[in-house]
């Protein structure tokens, strides 16, 4: 990653940084209670809440003390309420065994309830300038399009690959202003699915999904039981409106018709090596957007291409279908159907 990417990103949070209460703080208990309330629930919902809870609560020592039908009641509506008892459980902690003031060490503030990962590198960059990350799913889908990365940002191997790579930068900078503005640009500029605002992006020539054209394709999220992500390149070789397809002669969908399937995604350049090898004449490659298709054990990433040809006596005509009959009387598995509204 080019770390001039973080230099611009933080430029641009310096001037165009939301303008949130919990900003103006710098008391660490004010950060824990942000940082406490911020978890799962959006920026809007949190403002109110915030400002009459610390207006209320003014230190660990209220917290640890209030009464807890007091304490629901300034919680009532934010929802997810064990976080809320666990808050006030922490600040018994903090009370007793840390004299009123946050833990500055990150195995004490990590095992403090209600602190996961997130929550301690947010608290701890805020309220003590240390150097940890605060990497949740906003700040994985801004890295895996900034890489252009297919990594699963569910596993848990893709957070600590991206949580070290952003401790490595972080040093340079100030690590609140650096996680807060990783924040910010996920909330406001590379928001999720079909949104992101690519065209005011401050880091978008640094970004490998803006210069393909291809932010909607990330991040890709996988479910709990981790399956097996496998790459393929989809050849749909066609001629006369016709596309090839044929018998799969081994492995998963055995039988089944498929176009020619390719392990790993290769660019036109690499195909049209292999496609000349079997002496197949090209006219010209259409690439078709990315699909992913989920079997029982596996994912597929499918990269697609419709490669119109010339007909060579090698070819059989019956091997070319319409589409229709690949709709209507060819076994087509339902993965690459997929390609079909591009026929
Ligand atoms: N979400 C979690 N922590 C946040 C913060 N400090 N600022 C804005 N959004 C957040």
């Amino acid at each position: 990653m080019n770390s001039k990417l973080f230099y611009a990103l933080i430029s641009w949070f310096q001037q165009n940084k939301r303008d949130l209460p919990w900003r103006k703080d710098v008391d660490t208990y004010a950060i824990h209670v942000s940082e406490i309330m911020l978890q799962q629930t959006k920026v809007e919902t949190v403002i109110p809440y915030y400002i009459t809870f610390l207006n209320t609560l003014k230190n660990y020592e209220d917290l640890a003390q209030v009464e807890d039908r007091i304490f629901m009641k300034l919680w009532e509506g934010l929802g997810y309420y064990s976080r809320a008892r666990n808050l006030k459980k922490a600040a018994q902690i903090i009370v007793e065994n840390y004299h009123g003031v946050f833990p500055k060490d990150y195995k004490k503030a990590i095992s403090l309830p209600g602190i996961g990962e997130y929550t301690a590198g947010a608290i701890l960059s805020r309220a003590y300038h240390l150097p940890y990350a605060a990497v949740d799913g906003n700040v994985l889908r801004v890295l895996s399009r900034i890489e252009g990365s297919f990594k699963d940002i569910k596993a848990e191997k893709t957070k600590k690959e991206y949580k070290a790579l952003l401790e490595k930068e972080i040093q340079h900078f100030s690590p609140g202003t650096f996680n807060e503005a990783f924040m910010d640009l996920g909330a406001t500029i590379c928001l999720p699915k079909q949104q992101p605002k690519c065209e005011i992006c401050p880091i978008s020539s640094f970004c490998k999904a803006f210069q393909e054209g291809k932010q909607n394709q990330y991040p890709v999220k996988i479910a709990k039981n981790e399956k097996i992500i496998e790459e393929k390149t989809c050849v749909f070789l066609s001629w006369n409106n016709r596309f090839f397809l044929s018998p799969k002669e081994q492995g998963l969908l055995k039988g089944l018709y498929a176009p020619i399937l390719i392990d790993s995604f290769k660019r036109e350049d690499e195909l049209e090596e292999i496609l000349k090898k079997q002496g197949i004449k090209i006219r010209y490659f259409q690439e078709l957007p990315l699909k992913k298709h989920i079997f029982s054990h596996r994912i597929w990433l499918m990269k697609g291409y419709i490669v119109p040809i010339l007909f060579n006596n090698n070819m059989k005509k019956e091997q070319f279908f319409f589409l229709d009959d690949l709709k209507e009387k060819i076994p087509v598995p339902t993965c690459f159907k997929k390609f079909f509204p591009y026929f």
